[in-house]
């Protein structure tokens, strides 16, 4: 092992009296690559907040190359050569991609008013080497959540900072983005750069790290070579316990039809027509960009249809926003927690009856109390959504109870479709199980459900059938003794599966 860079020792962290790290220890290695890993909620983005400057740690110590530091913002911790890519990321949006790169230490001329030229200039080297193809000027909110991650990873590497923490970075990018990203990565590792790599993915981190630590519930579990370790070790010291089966499938025979989509067109996506009994789920498989959120959102009114129809048992269903939707029974769980799903200024409970208010009130527009917090204690069970309790704001809640909270609230509309997009994104091990006999429990209830997805094993483990799609359309619609994750990946990619 190579020479310790940073060591984090005995740190704890309380937020008003919870104690959320223990006494844990963490050590960053000289041009190594360190996994961390542990549930959702493990404390692992704490950490690294603590290790930054963004939170203040309750007690314990840092060392950066054995001399004792104390950062009490983030600024004094990337002058110490030290930059985190935060898991919900910290751009601005009206802003362009250059202006956020270098916001603050923008390249000056003589008379101290902006080089834009320099400023254009210097970007584009920062997005060439990412791969990235879009305009500097560009401003982030005209650009994919993929490519703004990548923007904010160009911006750490603009830092030239010797340790970047990068906290759940491919969670929104493509396979090619990927791909590019590790490249990076590995040349970083190269040059000397040390690296903190924070991933529920598990392939990944077999991929392109040295070391792991694992946390559970805020404690140290373990430091390990990525040798001496596989991933059912890793998966049993993160949940404290051997996980059977991680794809719980359930049968049952499909019922009444529930939902008919017929010929839907319109700017993003191009004749889609499939069907979804009772009881059925229909996994969604395909590129990012392939129009899968794109075609959601239709169905869900957000977006408006220029051709096709939709019926819901048996019925035309006239949709002209999300309200029409939801009143109808159609429920949409968005890629995007933050811009969709949840409110973080609210808490637990009032996100979770959010869409599904109606049904606490009573006949003069009062509140059922009781009741709402019964419903929202349930789900907090049923899913171990960890917080404080239904008062806590979802804001602090960890990024995977984040998105527990945001499936919970829709859910407690109780439609006939639900249609999840990218249902367990940066969601762990034990909670993705969770999730997918929630799943399972409605698809047993009758509903109907549609799960888009990029993780091809999630869509073979968990759907009925899978329909993949390319570039707006509909290359076919398989059923599961047809699926495999090869060809699955070659319809995403535009082949006929007879083509291969
Ligand atoms: N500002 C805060 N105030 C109160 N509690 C907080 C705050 N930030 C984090 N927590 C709590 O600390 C615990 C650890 O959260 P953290 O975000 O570090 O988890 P994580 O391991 O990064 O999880 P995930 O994989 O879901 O991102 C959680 O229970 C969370 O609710
Ligand atoms: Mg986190």
């Amino acid at each position: 092992m190579s020479e310790t860079l940073v060591s984090m020792k005995n740190i704890s962290k309380e937020f008003s009296g919870n104690v959320v790290l223990d006494k844990v220890d963490f050590n960053i290695y000289k041009g190594e690559i360190m996994a961390l890993l542990g549930e959702n909620g493990a404390g692992k983005s704490t950490l690294m907040k603590i290790l930054t400057g963004v939170y203040i740690k309750t007690s314990g110590e840092i060392y950066l190359d054995g001399s004792l530091v104390n950062f009490n913002n983030i600024k004094e911790s990337q002058n110490h050569g030290i930059a985190i890519i935060h898991q919900e990321l910290n751009l601005i949006r009206h802003l362009s991609i250059a202006e956020n790169i270098f916001l603050g230490r923008e390249p000056l001329k003589k008379a101290k008013n902006i080089d834009w030229k320099k400023l254009y200039a210097d970007t584009k080297v920062w997005l060439d080497i990412l791969g990235i193809k879009e305009n500097p000027k560009e401003l982030i909110k005209n650009i994919s959540v993929g490519k703004q991650q990548l923007v904010e990873i160009a911006k750490a590497l603009s830092l030239d900072a010797k340790i970047i923490i990068m906290d759940e970075p491919t969670g929104a990018l493509t396979v090619s983005e990927t791909k590019r990203l590790f490249e990076v990565v590995r040349d970083l590792k190269h040059k000397g750069h040390s690296i903190v790599y924070i991933s529920h993915r598990l392939n990944e981190i077999f991929e392109i790290c040295d070391d792991v630590t694992i946390l559970r519930d805020g404690q140290l579990i373990a430091e390990r070579n990525i040798k001496e370790v596989d991933e059912e070790k890793i998966i049993e010291m993160m949940v404290g316990r051997k996980l059977s089966e991680q794809y719980p499938r359930v049968s049952c025979i499909p019922g009444e039809m529930v939902l008919e989509v017929k010929g839907i067109t319109n700017k993003f996506v191009s004749d889609v027509s499939f069907e979804i009994r009772e009881g059925e789920i229909l996994g969604v498989s395909g590129l990012m960009g392939a129009g899968r959120t794109e075609l959601a959102r239709t169905i869900y009114g957000i977006y408006k249809m220029d051709k096709g129809e939709i019926l819901l048992d048996g019925k035309k269903a006239i949709i002209h926003n999300s309200t029409d939707a939801l009143s109808l029974g159609i429920a949409y769980v968005s890629e995007d927690r933050k811009a969709n799903g949840i409110v973080l200024g609210l808490d637990v409970r009032e996100n979770i009856t959010l869409a599904s208010l109606k049904k606490f009130s009573g006949k003069f527009g009062n509140i059922h109390f009781a009741e709402e917090e019964a419903s929202a204690q349930g789900y907090i069970e049923d899913m171990s959504v960890k917080t404080n309790g239904t008062k806590q704001l979802v804001r602090f809640l960890s990024g995977g109870n984040q998105q527990k909270v945001s499936i919970a609230k829709n859910l407690n509309t109780n439609p006939r479709v639900l249609i999840l997009d990218e249902p367990t994104r940066g969601v762990d091990v034990g909670a993705k199980k969770e999730i997918y006999e929630l799943i399972n429990k409605f698809k047993l209830e009758g509903k109907g459900i549609i799960m888009i997805s990029s993780e091809i094993p999630e869509i073979i483990g968990i759907s009925d059938r899978v329909m993949v799609m390319h570039e707006g359309k509909v290359t076919d619609i398989i059923s599961m003794e047809g699926a495999s994750q090869e060809n699955i990946m070659r319809l995403a990619v535009g082949k006929e599966v007879d083509e291969i």
